[in-house]
């Protein structure tokens, strides 16, 4: 099936945010302005009165499908009948997105609700290059890739993430979805530069942006170090909003989402997020286009 979609959405002017469930009936009930609005489907594949009003919302806002449950990256291969879900779903919201983490988190049909990373190796990027043909096949439309949180480095390896990234792209044409809070935590965990990692990124094929909040855990297998979780449970942090600002001068006014999925504040608390994003987005792009010239 030919890949028809544009994967860049209409929303580069005002960020979105991640709708999540507790939040659903004030954003039906209040219309609040902003620019698009992310779901995951698996919130509402088994959520009718839920998905009646996030149709309804769909006919007002930009919408983005953020799937956790396809584990692109399995060795067992896609879920087929999870695949025709989505389908049905896209086929009912018009998505102006739809996009995806790299990682797996399934296998011999078990869910393991997490997302696992992936040895970046020749073989992982025949497989992902494999599974992302067959969903695009079957969504009938392109699947947007996002760089994970990374806390362990897999001694199989053979390419760093983003030269895993930059092959994936090459292999596929592929748009890549770059999560700026998962490049700074990532950064911190794996003792890389984050600000080198979003000058390497492959800026052509930036199709939107993340923010989110991450925790501070003390790190076990390293007393008195600290490792950053990917938690999604707090504001996002100075140095995420500074390298949001960097990779907005490398990237370009790319369209943006504020994610915040656990302890979820008051729905007043996520837009002015996505405001702070939004003044950011501003400034840096001034910055940009100084820079371009
Ligand atoms: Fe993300």
């Amino acid at each position: 099936m030919a890949i028809t979609s544009d994967t860049r959405p209409q929303t580069a002017e005002r960020t979105g945010i991640g709708l999540r469930l507790p939040h659903l009936a004030e954003v039906v009930a209040t219309r609040p302005p902003v620019g698009w609005l992310e779901i995951h489907p698996e919130n509402f594949l088994a959520n009718p009165h839920g998905l009646e009003l996030l149709t309804d919302l769909a006919r007002d806002y930009p919408v983005s499908v953020h799937t956790v449950g396809i584990s692109i990256g399995s060795a067992d291969g896609i879920d087929r009948d999870h695949l025709m879900r989505l389908r049905a779903l896209i086929e009912r919201l018009h998505p102006v997105q739809v996009s995806g983490h790299l990682a797996w988190s399934g296998v011999g049909g078990t869910y393991l609700n997490d997302l696992l990373p992936l040895p970046y190796t020749a073989e992982t990027l025949r497989v992902v290059a494999a599974h992302l043909a067959e969903v695009q096949d079957a969504l009938g439309r392109s699947y947007v890739i996002e760089n994970p949180s990374s806390y362990v480095a897999l001694a199989t390896s053979t390419m760093t993430e983003v030269e895993f990234l930059h092959a994936l792209v090459h292999a596929t044409g592929c748009r890549l979805l770059c999560d700026v809070s998962n490049v700074h935590l990532s950064g911190h965990n794996m003792g890389y530069d984050p600000y080198r990692f979003i000058d390497q990124f492959p800026a052509e094929a930036v199709a939107e942006l993340h923010l989110g909040g991450f925790t501070p855990e003390e790190d076990e297998a390293t007393p008195g170090a600290t490792l950053l979780v990917d938690t999604h449970a707090h504001a996002v942090a100075a140095p995420a909003w500074d390298l949001y600002a960097h990779a907005l001068r490398r990237f370009g006014p790319q369209p943006t989402i504020v994610e915040w999925d656990n302890d979820l504040p008051a729905l007043a608390v996520l837009m002015e997020e996505a405001a702070k994003a939004d003044r950011i987005r501003e400034s840096a792009t001034r910055d940009h286009r100084v820079y371009a010239r």
